[in-house]
């Protein structure tokens, strides 16, 4: 059965909210996939503190909600009581933020007396390059995704829904958790990545030599704090007084190079793993990186592999890759003979193992009665 086919057992378009770190976003897609309205708020608030503060997030989130859902519901001009089913980041993520997003989703599910599907964030970014129309050549399983954020770093055997191996991740920092720290040493605001993705563009890749943690080990993992240390070495002799900004573009684009060059190691090794993989798919703010990107493809056509990026709105935290993991989802569930379900009992889940997914789906025509809707 495909998408479509499962999908038509969708009773209506799916409506989806994500907050698990400090974006609030909501969106509506229609059964088969198409985008019907979304819109996301990146909030403010955080930047003073150099980072996501979890409390401020939560509240934020619990502000902003009820009119984003009422202006997406809008935008799509639709009434709530055309929705098929609603949908929430449940996990992995900040966990206040995930209580108010699906606290919020489960209100409104329970009110419409539609499903409430609850969704692995960490999933929704692994599924995101299957949207209809978003890959040219569509994104088959098996492939390979490199999710590269603030708060993932990480490769994944993507070899079907709810069928997912964690190849490697980082034994420290996240990639972008990195870029910010070191834009944060070179004065630079926060989010540091992309401020400092520009300041590079001034300096040269091979000015400053710096460490390539971890390359040609084997597995696929990923180590970000020498490089770190290494900046600040680099940084001691200047003290207190500003970096000449020649200076600091070479830094910049020194670090932005190393920090390429490890990760398209390590996606030599990870596609070492996955010889099935004819698509190296990445994702995750990191991913806008246009230095890592050009490797990335690079690296994936010496290996015989496509490489697709989905567009920034789609590769950073949105509701649209959530909305579409719950048609997945219930596409899934509805080959398997276990459909209509609600996931309304389950519980917002600061960590959510990707491995775990598989157990939501029950072997066909054994659908546990605590897990369906009637
Ligand atoms: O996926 P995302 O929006 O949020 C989560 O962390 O979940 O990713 C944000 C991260 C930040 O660390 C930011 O500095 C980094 O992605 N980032 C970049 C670039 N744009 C965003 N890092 C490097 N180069 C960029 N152009
Ligand atoms: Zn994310």
């Amino acid at each position: 059965m495909n998408v479509s086919t499962a999908c038509a057992l969708v009773p209506g378009p799916v409506l989806a909210i994500e907050s698990s770190c400090d974006e609030t976003a909501c969106a509506i897609l229609a059964p088969e996939g198409t985008i019907l309205a979304q819109r996301v708020i990146s909030q403010d608030g955080h930047a003073d503190f150099g980072g996501v503060v979890p409390e401020i997030a939560a509240r934020a989130h619990l502000s902003l909600l009820p009119e984003l859902v009422r202006a997406t519901l809008k935008d799509a001009a639709l009434p709530a009581s055309a929705l098929g089913m609603v949908a929430a980041s449940t996990g992995p993520g900040l966990i206040g933020g995930l209580i108010v997003g699906s606290g919020f989703a489960k209100g409104l599910a329970l009110a419409l007396n539609r499903p409430f599907v609850a969704v692995n964030h960490v999933e929704a970014h692994a599924l995101t390059a299957r949207l209809p129309g978003l890959v040219e050549g569509g994104a088959p399983f098996p492939y390979l995704l490199l999710l590269v954020s603030g708060g993932h770093c990480q490769c994944i055997a993507v070899e079907g829904i709810g069928q997912y191996r964690k190849l490697g991740g980082t034994i420290d920092d996240a990639a972008g958790e990195a870029f910010d720290k070191v834009a944060k040493m070179l004065g630079l605001g926060w989010p540091g990545g992309p401020a400092l993705e520009q300041l590079a563009r001034e300096g040269k890749p091979d000015a400053i030599a710096l460490p390539r943690p971890l390359i040609r080990r084997p597995g696929c993992d990923f180590s970000f704090s020498g490089l770190k240390t290494a900046i600040a070495q680099k940084l001691a002799p200047y003290g207190r007084t500003p970096l000449p900004r020649p200076f600091a573009a070479d830094l910049a684009a020194s670090f932005q190079q190393a920090v390429a060059d490890v990760v398209a190691d390590r996606i030599n090794h990870a596609l070492d793993m996955m010889p099935a993989a004819r698509l190296l798919v990445a994702a995750g703010g990191v991913a806008a990186n246009s230095v890592l990107r050009a490797q990335l493809e690079q690296t994936a056509q010496s290996r015989g592999c496509r490489f697709a990026a989905p567009p920034l709105r789609l590769c950073t935290d949105n509701a649209v890759m959530v909305g579409w993991a719950a048609l997945e989802t219930w596409a899934e569930a509805a080959r398997r003979g276990q459909t209509p379900f609600t996931d309304i009992t389950l519980r917002p889940r600061p960590r959510w193992p990707l491995e775990e997914m598989a157990s939501r789906f029950t072997p066909p025509h054994n659908q546990s009665a605590a897990g369906s809707l009637s």
